[in-house]
């Protein structure tokens, strides 16, 4: 099982210096903490919460309708309370099993009801369990497409389709982002690039093709899920990658220890992201799990991108 201490965190810090001490206060109390043993946490938020800022949250592979996945919902909605994001990135796997109506409302509506009515605003992505006809599904705002782009603010979102990374796609990705002047621009798809993770690992031949665009265009952050359970990446070629694909499953104990990929990693309880985007060129993140308590937040700089140079 991955254990990360806290002098690791510190010396993570000191080497890569983006982390806030916020993280280091937290990550004392985080780590270690066994499920179900502590009340739940009260909501602490740790993100600035800004007038102006862009902010979202962020969840992967929840299509299971368990009682896991509710629960994990209700802390989303305490901290929605305190930090109202407006809309939501699924990172794939919307649905495990069956997808008729009825699963659709289970393991999505019902669970999900209370950010619905908060007009909360989901942006899904087709995970390898996910029939493309989700694409036509109105809350999942893919419009009948399978990528799609979407701006909030200075920030451009791209939903990918990892799951078929064809030329059409990779012609699409190249126009559209060659033409963003968007100051952020955020790629969210199922399988990660890079990862820890023992029963997957790395989507390497997802990353021989997406990795060169990136590069080129100035992508500064990717998003990603498959794997249950949460990384934040050490920072690859310059691009910040994460893994939040513990939203409805997790896969305990699956990050390999001493992965020199990891700069922190979770994975002993389903978890979410919130995210932060201000207006000082700053990307705030917290991750919270399923009792409550954070287990990962920081604070990450916006890299000088070409494209964001130019501006
Ligand atoms: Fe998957």
């Amino acid at each position: 099982m991955k254990r990360i201490t806290a002098s690791a965190l510190i010396i993570a810090a000191l080497s890569f210096g983006f982390v806030t001490s916020d993280a280091l206060a937290q990550s004392g109390a985080a780590v270690g903490s066994k499920v179900g043993a502590a009340a739940p946490a009260p909501v602490n938020l740790t993100l600035p919460n800004k007038d102006g800022s862009v902010r979202f949250l962020v969840i992967g592979d929840t299509g299971t309708g368990t009682e896991q996945q509710n629960e994990l919902a209700g802390v989303m909605m305490k901290y929605h309370a305190a930090f109202p994001y407006e809309f939501a990135l699924m990172l794939g796997d919307n649905m495990y099993g069956a997808e008729k109506a009825a699963d659709f409302k289970k393991k999505f509506e019902d669970v999900y009801r209370g950010l619905l009515d908060k007009k909360v605003k989901f942006y899904a992505t087709l995970g390898n369990h996910d029939e493309s006809n989700q694409r036509f599904y109105e809350h999942f705002n893919l419009n009948g497409e399978e990528y799609i782009n979407f701006k909030k603010g200075n920030v451009s979102f791209y939903a990918l389709n990892s799951n078929y990374m064809d030329k059409k796609q990779v012609k699409w990705m190249e126009e559209k982002m060659a033409a963003d002047t968007s100051e952020w621009k955020i790629a969210f798809m199922h399988h990660p690039p890079y990862s820890s993770g023992g029963k997957h690992g790395s989507s390497t031949g997802v990353r021989e093709v997406v990795e060169p665009i990136f590069l080129k265009h100035g992508i500064n952050v990717v998003l990603a899920g498959h794997e249950h359970f949460y990384e934040r990446l050490k920072p690859q070629k310059g691009i910040y990658y994460f893994i939040s694909g513990a939203g409805g499953k997790l896969r305990e104990g699956d990050v390999k220890d001493n992965s020199p990929l990891t700069e922190k990693a979770y994975d002993k309880d389903m978890s979410f992201m919130l995210v932060e985007i201000d207006k000082d060129k700053q990307m705030h993140f917290q991750v919270i799990n399923r009792t409550g308590q954070t287990v990962d937040s920081g604070v990450l700089t916006h890299q000088k991108t070409k494209t964001a140079a130019a501006k």
